[in-house]
């Protein structure tokens, strides 16, 4: 017999070691979640971004089944056809160097391995990363996600990691304006960073586009610079691509679009259709150099045929549908409905983001920008309540929205309603929905 709503949570708060918010996921098919009670939910999170395909996609569930029938898990001493046939495929929608790849299990561990290859090719061991940047909550990335500072308070001691001024154009430390700024971000950053070495740069980590730390993009020449700035110090240069890969920004890689290759290429979430495994792509240099100083990096289900099929199908999937398109064209009708509600509420006071990975910037009012962490809050629990589920960052303000590349437009138009109806029901909570509508006639 089916458990209960409220078996299920008595059962949580007694067994379960973190506590997390209503409601109990029971079931999924493409961008639609179901709770235990059946309620239905459009979710833009997809997933943990892990299930961009869309939940179940059933070319996944195929390459699952064909693992069942075959074999799950391998020897990772051993090659396997799998991950074999998977590196191909990887390295060959990959542009020139990066033709070496191997395989982890999730976004901190891809980081941990290419920060591992950095360190052993160049016998550093410092890392320089923006920061609002995320990498994830285990081994060596936790210390370079300064974008959740809570998370390495009191944590014992970190490996030798710098923050770096993040291209947070909306709210500048520097107070600059962009393109007059001339990124003098950066030049800081490597003033302070060379201040504070002590000779041993391995690398620079980044996000091409962060996620996790408010959803906004380098302005255009940030990137090409950072390269510059590690070329001239021998640092290698780290893209995590675990959010912005395989095509969930309108290319392939959201490198390609600003004229720089890493040297060093991590990618995660989506990439086993919501199968966890990960993969580090890197130069044959690299490689090369790094195995021969004695790199040495795996886990015991890193190379598992389960994984490899998924990721193999996954990104048979992103090519064949032609999913760069399809997150350009998903992306695009979102953006106009978040454009929609910044020309509605004054409450509103930036409209962020690219492909499928959009946000939105809660604030006040739009001259002081105080940002409006509860109202963030209040209105993604709102939403939540009404069926649409949706991260709200940073305390709350920052609204992110990552819906699936097979997002229709009947459910781009009912996550917009869910949202509006959202913003008027909290707003009209705090007696200010009059004054914070832009044009209460839109
Ligand atoms: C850019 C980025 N890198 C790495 C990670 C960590 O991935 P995981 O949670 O799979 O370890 C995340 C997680 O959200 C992320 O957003």
């Amino acid at each position: 017999m089916k458990s209960s709503e409220g078996q299920l949570m008595e059962w949580a708060k007694k067994y379960n070691f973190l506590d997390k918010n209503r409601p109990i996921i029971e079931r999924a098919k493409y961008t639609i979640v179901y709770d235990v009670n059946g309620k239905e939910y459009i979710d833009f999170t997809s997933g943990q971004m892990c299930s961009a395909l869309g939940h179940n996609h059933p070319k996944i569930i195929k390459a699952i089944m064909e693992s069942c029938n075959t074999i799950i898990h391998s020897n990772n001493s051993l090659y396997n056809v799998y991950e074999i046939e998977l590196a191909k495929k990887l390295c060959e929608i990959c542009p020139e160097p990066l033709k070496k790849a191997f395989f982890l299990l999730n976004g901190a561990d891809s980081n941990d391995g290419a920060m591992n290859v950095a360190k052993r090719y160049t016998d550093g061991w410092e890392f320089a990363t923006p920061h609002l940047g995320f990498h994830g909550l285990s081994g060596t990335p936790r210390y370079v996600t300064f974008a959740v500072p809570q998370a390495n308070k009191k944590f014992g001691p970190a490996i030798g990691s710098f923050a770096m001024v993040a291209p947070y154009c909306y709210r500048c430390l520097l107070n600059l304006k962009y393109p007059k700024c001339d990124l003098q971000c950066i030049d800081l950053s490597f003033t302070l960073l060379d201040a504070e070495s002590v000779g041993a740069l391995a690398g620079f980590i980044t996000e091409p586009m962060f996620s996790a730390g408010g959803v906004f993009a380098p302005p255009k020449g940030w990137l090409k610079k950072i390269k510059q700035k590690c070329d001239e110090r021998g640092m290698l240069l780290i893209l995590d691509e675990a959010q912005t890969g395989l095509a969930k920004t309108g290319t392939m890689f959201a490198f390609e679009t600003e004229g720089v290759v890493p040297d060093i290429l991590t990618i995660s979430k989506h990439f086993g259709g919501g199968i966890s495994i990960s993969a580090v792509v890197t130069t044959s240099e690299i490689a090369d150099t790094a195995k021969k100083k004695g790199f040495i990096m795996s886990h015991s289900q890193a190379n598992d045929p389960i994984g490899c099929m998924a990721a193999i199908a996954s990104l048979d999937i992103i090519i064949e549908e032609n999913m760069c398109e399809r997150a350009e064209k998903v992306g695009d009708k979102w953006g106009q409905k978040l454009t929609a509600l910044y020309n509605r509420y004054e409450n509103v006071g930036d409209v962020r983001g690219k492909g499928l990975i959009r946000g939105i910037e809660l604030v006040e009012n739009r001259k002081m920008r105080k940002p409006a962490q509860k109202l963030g809050k209040d209105i993604a629990a709102e939403s939540l309540r009404n069926g649409l589920i949706f991260g709200s960052l940073r305390g709350g303000h920052i609204l992110r929205f990552v819906p699936p590349f097979c997002t229709n437009d009947d459910e781009i138009e009912q996550a917009y309603n869910i949202l509006n109806k959202s913003f008027e029901t909290v707003l009209s909570k705090r007696k200010n929905l009059f004054k914070s509508l832009t044009n209460p006639l839109t």
